[in-house]
């Protein structure tokens, strides 16, 4: 089980639709695929098709210990694919375990927990808050892998310093496994020379993390959460679909480059 956070502190760049665009892709592939919202938002949730009112258990429940993740995962109408939903709750995590000294590990011992129970995926994809608040650091510290949505704009290369900074930190003392999954560039617009220019830069400065595949601004994608499905489904042959599959394609390259180093 490959557990990948999807993580940056700038709100609106994508993580929400590439967690659920990627995982569905790879889904499709026959990969049994877990998102596990950490969203106080729930967009994942709500983007799945998940209504807040189906909601029994959530990652809150888990963060803070009162549920088992097995108790909380729901299944989603796409096949492969599974939710641990997340609500409202999540906004106040912070205050809630702030004092516990193991506060930056719960999810890591929830994962311990669903590991040994058995659990049955081969990818896990945490989708954070716009913050690099307790349950973003929960959530680097439970994973394997950090995968960074950036949007090609103004001031790109700062917020991803920031990010990278903030993963620096966590492995230097929290999860020193834990590895750059990557980059990707998300609402790439082909006629805006500023999404040409902060494209070129970051792949100057990291190289081959970056993925080749870029998500073009598609109003498909940003369409599709308000039928509760994935874009994949919604509109398979869209510009952002199929990025998303390449994307998922990629990934998967990778993780065999991985397995064979
Ligand atoms: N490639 C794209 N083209 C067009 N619209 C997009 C694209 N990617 C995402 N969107 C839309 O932009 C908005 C923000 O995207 P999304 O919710 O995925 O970002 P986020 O980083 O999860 O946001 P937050 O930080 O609030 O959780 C959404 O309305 C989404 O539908
Ligand atoms: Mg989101």
């Amino acid at each position: 089980m490959r557990v990948i956070t999807v993580a940056n502190q700038k709100g609106g760049v994508g993580k929400t639709t590439t967690a659920i665009n990627l995982g569905t892709a790879l889904a499709a592939v026959g990969r049994r695929v877990l998102i596990m919202d950490c969203d106080a938002q729930g967009n994942a949730s709500t983007g799945l098709g998940i209504e807040p009112a189906a909601r029994r258990k959530s990652s809150y429940d888990v963060l803070i210990g009162e549920a088992t993740m097995g108790e909380a995962i729901l299944s989603t109408k796409v096949p492969n694919l599974d939710i641990l939903p997340g609500d409202e709750n999540l906004a106040g995590v912070e205050t809630l375990i702030h004092d516990d000294p193991r506060k930056n590990f719960k999810l890591r011992e929830a994962f311990e927990a669903f590991r040994r129970a058995g659990a049955k995926y081969d990818v896990v994809l945490i989708d954070c808050p716009p913050s690099l608040s307790t349950v973003t650091i929960n959530a680097m510290v439970a994973a394997n892998a950090v995968l960074v949505p950036l949007q090609c704009e103004f001031l790109a290369m700062e917020g991803l310093s920031q990010i990278l900074r903030t993963i620096e930190l966590v492995r230097s003392g929290l999860n020193p496994d834990l590895e750059i999954q990557g980059v990707v560039l998300t609402m790439y617009d082909k006629r805006n020379n500023l999404s040409d220019q902060v494209a070129t830069e970051v792949r100057t400065y990291l190289g081959s993390k970056v993925y080749q595949t870029v998500i073009p601004r598609n109003v498909r994608l940003s369409e599709a959460p308000s039928f509760g499905l994935p874009a994949i489904l919604y509109d398979h042959k869209c510009s952002g679909s199929e990025a998303y599959i390449m994307l998922a394609q990629e990934l998967m390259q990778r993780e065999r480059e991985r397995l064979a180093a």
